[in-house]
């Protein structure tokens, strides 16, 4: 069975509070349940972490291989666009990773259109609420069922 690690970065645990016209209102535990039931459809398991803080999130992709997690599904928040140390983890470790946004990074303000991560990661999901997560769930099983992993 398929491991995932899913992350969260910063300020998404205030989801539901936080900018709901950006955001929505659903709230980072509604989120994970979708997540979890859409894991179970899958036949897959998941691990879920959000954190506030760089480095936390970097050395959680760097025991994701030691903690048998074959793939990674990423909403770094703003960390996405300004964090070297975070691309970099991922490309280290090699590990199969989508980047996923509960908005579309592009519509909005000009700093947010780039993304560290983009380059390192096999694709990106900007725009579809907390069905972005979903999506990127099924891309990251979808990979690696293909790939054979
Ligand atoms: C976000 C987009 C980022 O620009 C922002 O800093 C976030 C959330 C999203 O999910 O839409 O915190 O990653």
């Amino acid at each position: 069975m398929f491991s995932i690690l899913v992350l969260h970065g910063p300020n998404l645990n205030l989801l539901g509070l936080r900018e709901p016209g950006i955001y929505g209102s659903e709230t980072l535990d509604n989120i994970n349940r979708l997540l979890q039931q859409e894991a179970e459809t899958l036949g897959v398991k998941i691990s879920v972490l959000q954190s506030n803080h760089e480095g936390v999130l970097v050395d959680a992709i760097h025991s994701a291989s030691s903690e048998q997690h074959q793939g990674i599904v990423i909403n770094a928040g703003a960390y996405t666009h300004t964090s070297v140390a975070i691309r970099d983890a991922i490309s280290g470790v090699n590990i199969p990773t989508v980047e996923v946004h509960l908005s579309n990074i592009y519509r909005r303000e000009e700093f947010r259109h780039h993304s560290f991560i983009a380059p390192v990661a096999i694709g990106q999901i900007s725009g579809f609420g907390s069905e972005s997560y979903i999506l990127g769930l099924k891309a990251i099983v979808n990979y690696l069922q293909k790939s054979g992993s």
